[in-house]
C-alpha cells in the first residue's frame, strides 16, 4: 500500500506574505539568518504581523548548513520565549534549523502544539513542504539528514519578492538543486505517479525559468515560476525521496564546505550516467535499466529527445553541462581552485562510505558499490 499526503497548506503568488495579518497565531518566534534582518527584508514579515497583532520576537543566528550547537541554541530560546509558532524566514538553512529547533525543544519541554510557517527566501530546497531536516555535525564532518512526518511544516508562504535580492551564484546553485530534486524523485525507487507528475512540472519550469532567474534577478516572472518549481520538487521528493546524487552531495558539503545546490549540479551529470549505465562511450543495446526510460521523459520534457535512447540521455547530460557552464558553475572539483588534488582525494574512502549509508541513497534506482563511488567522486576531480 502507498499512501501521497500534502500536509502543508500552500499560500502563494502575488502579495502572499498578507497570509501573516490573519494566522492563527498570537506569539510567535521568527528564526532567520543575519542577511534577512540586516537587509532590512524582515520588515516585510514583521509589517504583516503587527498589523495581525501578533507577538513576536526573532532568533537571527541561523548559518549556512545548520550545525547542532546553533540548534540548541534555538532550543534554548524557544523554551524562554514559549511561543505559539515558529516562522522560519530564509534559504533551507534557517528552514531546516526551525524545523529541529521545535522538534528537539518539544522533546525537551512538551508545553503544547507549536506551528511552523516557513517563508523561503530561496527557491531551492523545497524545505517548506518536507518533512526532511538536514543538519551538520562539524566535528564529525557529517551531515545527517532527520526525517519524521513531525518535522513538515503545517503552511508555507511562497512570496517570491522575497528572492528578488538571491545573488546569481545563489540563484544558480539553488535552482539547479531544486532540478535534482525532481530528476532524482521521477527515477527514485519510491517513484509514484503523484510525485512524478508534481517533479516533471517542476523540471519543466526549470527548463524554461531557471536560465532567466539566473540572467536577470529582477524577472518577476522567472522568479516566480521557479519559486513555484522549487515546492513543487520539495512536494515530489517528500514522496519519492531522493538518490545518490544527494547521498555524495552531503559528503561534498560536508567535507569541503560546497554549497548543497552546487555539489548536487557538479555530481548530476555524473549519477546520470551511473544511473543509466551510459557514457559517451556507449553503444546502443536490446535492453536499458529502467531509470532510462525516466530520463527520456526527463529529457522530452526539456525538447531534448532525439534519435534514440543513448542519444537522449546524453543530450540529457550535455544539457546539465551546459546549464552548469552558462550559470559558471566549475564542472569539476579541480576548476573551483579552493581544494587542493591531495586533501580531495585523502577524503574519497571515508565520503564513499558515509554517502552509501546516506539515507538518501538507499532509494537510487541502481544499486552502488563503494567502487562505483570512490569511481564518481574520482571523476567529479
Ligand atoms: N530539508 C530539506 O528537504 C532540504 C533539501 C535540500 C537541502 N537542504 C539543506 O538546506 C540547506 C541549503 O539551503 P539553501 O540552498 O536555501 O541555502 P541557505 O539557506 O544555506 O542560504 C545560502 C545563503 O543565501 C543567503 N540568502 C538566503 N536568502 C537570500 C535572499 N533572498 N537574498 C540574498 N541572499 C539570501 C543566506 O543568507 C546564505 O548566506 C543545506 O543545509 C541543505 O543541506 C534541505
Ligand atoms: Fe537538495
Amino acid at each position: 500500500m502507498k499512501k501521497f499526503e500534502i500536509k502543508t497548506k500552500i499560500y502563494f503568488g502575488d502579495q502572499a506574505l498578507k497570509r501573516l495579518t490573519e494566522i492563527p497565531y498570537k506569539k510567535v518566534l521568527i528564526i532567520t539568518d543575519p542577511f534577512v534582518v540586516q537587509s532590512g527584508m524582515i520588515d516585510m514579515i514583521t509589517g504583516p504581523l503587527k498589523k495581525g497583532g501578533v507577538m513576536f520576537d526573532i532568533f537571527q543566528d541561523v548559518v549556512p548548513d545548520p550545525p547542532i550547537s546553533k540548534i540548541s541554541e534555538g532550543v534554548r530560546k524557544m523554551l524562554s520565549y514559549r511561543p505559539e509558532a515558529i516562522v522560519a524566514v530564509g534559504g533551507g538553512s534557517a528552514i531546516d534549523s526551525s524545523k529541529s529547533i521545535r522538534e528537539f525543544a518539544l522533546k525537551v519541554e512538551n508545553y503544547g502544539e507549536v506551528g511552523l510557517i516557513a517563508i523561503p527566501t530561496t527557491s531551492g530546497t523545497g524545505s517548506e513542504v518536507t518533512s526532511f531536516a538536514v543538519v551538520s555535525d562539524r566535528e564529525a564532518e557529517r551531515k545527517y539528514p532527520l526525517v519524521s512526518p513531525s518535522l513538515t511544516p503545517e503552511e508555507t508562504i511562497l512570496d517570491a519578492e522575497l528572492v528578488r535580492s538571491v545573488p546569481p551564484a545563489i540563484t544558480a546553485d539553488t535552482g539547479m538543486d531544486v532540478l535534482t530534486h525532481a530528476i532524482e524523485a521521477c527515477v527514485s525507487t519510491e517513484r509514484n505517479e503523484f510525485a512524478t507528475a508534481l517533479a516533471e512540472k517542476s523540471i519543466e519550469i526549470c527548463g524554461v525559468f531557471l536560465l532567466r532567474a539566473y540572467l536577470d534577478g529582477n524577472d518577476t516572472h522567472a522568479r516566480q515560476k521557479m519559486h513555484v518549481a522549487s515546492c513543487l520538487a520539495g512536494l515530489a521528493f517528500n514522496s519519492a525521496s531522493l538518490g545518490l546524487n544527494h547521498g555524495m552531495a552531503h559528503q561534498l558539503g560536508a567535507m569541503f564546505h560546497i554549497p548543497h545546490g552546487r555539489a548536487n549540479a557538479m555530481l548530476l551529470p555524473h549519477v546520470i550516467e551511473f544511473n543509466s549505465d551510459i557514457n559517451k562511450h556507449s553503444k546502443s543495446r536490446k535492453e536499458y535499466l529502467p531509470a532510462v526510460k525516466k530520463y527520456s521523459t526527463i529529457a522530452q520534457i526539456l525538447g531534448l529527445s532525439s534519435y534514440n535512447k543513448i542519444m537522449t540521455v546524453r543530450s540529457l547530460v550535455n544539457w546539465v553541462q551546459f546549464m552548469l557552464k552558462e550559470m559558471d558553475i566549475p564542472l569539476s572539483v579541480s576548476q573551483m581552485g579552493t581544494i587542493t588534488e591531495e586533501e580531495y582525494l585523502s577524503k574519497l574512502d571515508v565520503m564513499a562510505d558515509a554517502a552509501l549509508a546516506d539515507g538518501c541513497t538507499a532509494t537510487n534506482p541502481r544499486k552502488a558499490t563503494k567502487a562505483d563511488v570512490v569511481q564518481m567522486y574520482k571523476n567529479l576531480w
